[in-house]
C-alpha cells in the first residue's frame, strides 16, 4: 500500500497496509515466510545488505517479509514513520530502552503501568544499570517536581492496565520535549483504534501485540514504532544513537537513515544482538487479527460499557473504575483521547476484599481466569494474587491493583452472558 493515498481510512488500513499480492504467486493474503535465511543474488548485493547500503532480506532475526508487513502496518495505523516488530510486549520495551540508554542513565515511568513492566524497569532494568523513578503522571505539578535534567525518556500507558486510568498525554508529552526527552507511550490497551499517541505529541509507541491487536489470544508479540519527529541531535541527550556505533562499524545511526535511525538501530543492534525476533507464524496471524480490529474494539467497548454499568449498581460491589461510566474520575479525559471508547479493561472492588476477590475468580463460568488481557473472550483475574504479587502492597495500591481488586477484559460474547456470569459468581461471595 506504500504507493496509495495516505487519506485512506484507518478500517481501510487495517486490512491494506503492508500487504499486496505475492509478486510470484500473486497470493493475495500475505504468505507464512517460514524461513531462516535468504538467497543473496552475488557477493556485491551481499556485502551491500550487510553495510546497510541496500535494503533487503538476510536473515529472519532482523527481517522476514512476513514480520516486515506487520510492521508496516502497525507503523502506518499509529501515523509512524517505521516500526520493528520483536516476539513480545516487554522485548519491545526492552528494544526501545536499549536504542536509548546507556548504563548509569534514568528514566521517568508512570506508577500505572501494567504490573510486569514495573518489575521489568524496576529490577530487571536496574541490572543493565538503567534505573527508573516511578511518578504520578496522574499529576502534572508532581511530574514537574519529579523531572531531572539527566532523565532520558518519560514512559507512560495512556490507558493503563489494570486501572482504566486515562492520562493527559499531550500535556506529558509538552512536559519531555521541554526537558529534551522522548515520550514513550505504550498504546497495547488502546490500540490505534481507539488512540493514536503520535497525534498528541509521543515519539516512541510500544505495543503488546499479544493483546488487542492480535486479538484472539493466540499469538505474541511486540512493536517499537517511531514518530520520525524527534530531534535526536537537537535533545543532545542520545548519544549512541547520534554518534558513531561501535556495534556497526562506527555508523551513526541518525546521520545515516535521519527520521526513521532509531528503528535502524532498534533492529539492526538491539534485534540482532540480543534476538527476540518475531516468528513469521506470529505475525501472520497477527495480521489476519488487525484486519477486523475496528469492528472487534467497537463490540468490545460496547460490552464493557454494558457491563461496568451493570457492576456500578451491584451491592456486593464498592467501585467500577472505568472512564466510560459518567461518574470516572477520568470521564473528562477520556472524551477529550478516546472518543469511541476509554477501552474494555477495567477494575472493580469487591465488598469483602481479598477474600471475596479470590471467590468471584474462582466461581465465574463463562469468564476466563487467566493473566491475560485482549482476547475475543471475556477474562478475569485478582492483580494482587497474580500479575501483580511481586509488587509490595504500597506500589499494587499505587498501580490500581489493590487486596479488593478484580480486573475484567471484556470480550465479544453476548454481553448479557457475561453479566449473569458475574452476577451469579459475585452472589456467593
Ligand atoms: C499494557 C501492557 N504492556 C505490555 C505488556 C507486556 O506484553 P507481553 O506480554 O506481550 O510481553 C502487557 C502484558 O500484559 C500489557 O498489558
Amino acid at each position: 500500500m506504500t504507493n496509495q493515498p495516505k487519506e485512506y481510512g484507518l478500517e481501510t488500513r487495517a486490512i491494506h497496509a503492508g500487504s499486496r499480492p505475492d509478486a510470484t504467486t500473486g497470493a493475495r493474503n500475505t504468505p507464512i515466510y517460514q524461513t531462516t535465511s535468504y538467497v543473496f543474488d552475488d557477493v556485491d548485493h551481499a556485502a551491500d545488505l550487510f553495510n546497510l547500503q541496500t535494503f533487503g532480506f538476510i536473515y529472519s532475526r532482523l527481517t522476514n517479509p512476513t514480520v516486515s508487513a506487520l510492521e508496516e502496518r502497525i507503523a502506518n495505523l499509529e501515523g509512524g514513520r517505521a516500526g520493528v516488530c520483536c516476539a513480545s510486549g516487554h522485548s519491545a520495551q526492552f528494544l526501545a530502552f536499549f536504542s536509548l540508554l546507556e548504563p548509569g542513565d534514568r528514566f521517568l515511568a508512570s506508577k500505572n503501568l501494567y504490573g510486569g513492566s514495573m518489575t521489568q524497569f524496576g529490577v530487571s532494568f536496574k541490572r543493565l544499570g538503567w534505573d527508573v523513578d516511578f511518578v504520578d503522571c496522574t499529576d502534572l505539578e508532581a511530574v514537574k517536581a519529579a523531572i531531572k535534567p539527566e532523565h532520558k525518556a518519560l514512559f507512560i500507558e495512556p490507558l493503563a492496565n489494570p486501572g482504566g486510568v486515562i492520562l493527559d498525554t499531550q500535556a506529558l508529552a509538552d512536559l519531555a520535549h521541554e526537558n529534551q526527552m522522548v515520550l514513550i507511550a505504550d498504546n497495547t490497551m488502546a490500540t490505534p483504534y481507539l488512540f493514536r499517541p503520535f497525534e498528541h505529541g509521543a515519539d516512541i509507541i510500544t505495543h503488546s501485540a499479544t493483546k488487542f491487536l492480535g486479538g484472539h489470544g493466540t499469538s505474541m508479540g511486540g512493536a517499537v514504532i517511531e514518530s520520525g519527529k524527534f530531534d535526536w541531535v537537537k535533545s543532545g541527550k542520545y548519544p549512541a544513537l547520534v554518534e558513531a556505533d561501535p556495534a556497526y562499524h562506527g555508523l551513526s545511526f541518525i546521520e545515516t537513515f535521519g527520521d526513521f535511525g532509531f528503528s535502524m538501530k532498534t533492529r539492526c543492534v538491539g534485534l540482532r544482538d540480543f534476538g527476540p525476533a518475531m516468528s513469521p507464524t506470529n505475525a501472520f496471524n497477527l495480521l489476519t487479527g488487525i484486519e477486523t480490529l475496528h469492528l472487534r474494539m467497537e463490540r468490545h467497548v460496547e460490552n464493557a460499557r454494558k457491563v461496568a454499568t451493570f457492576l456500578a449498581q451491584h451491592p456486593a460491589v464498592s467501585w467500577v473504575s472505568y472512564a466510560g461510566l459518567a461518574d470516572s474520575p477520568y470521564h473528562d479525559l477520556a472524551q477529550k483521547y478516546f472518543p469511541k471508547g476509554p477501552g474494555s479493561v477495567f477494575t472493580f472492588g469487591v465488598k469483602g476484599g481479598f477474600e471475596a476477590g479470590v471467590k468471584v475468580v474462582e466461581n465465574v463460568n463463562l469468564i476466563s481466569h487467566l493473566a491475560n488481557i485482549g482476547d475475543t473472550r471475556s477474562l478475569i483475574i485478582h492483580p494482587a494474587s497474580t500479575t501483580h504479587r511481586q509488587l509490595s502492597e504500597e506500589q499494587q495500591i499505587a498501580s490500581g491493583a489493590g487486596p479488593d481488586v478484580l480486573r475484567l477484559s471484556i470480550g465479544l460474547e453476548t454481553a448479557d452472558d457475561i453479566i449473569r456470569d458475574l452476577d451469579e459468581a459475585l452472589s456467593l461471595t
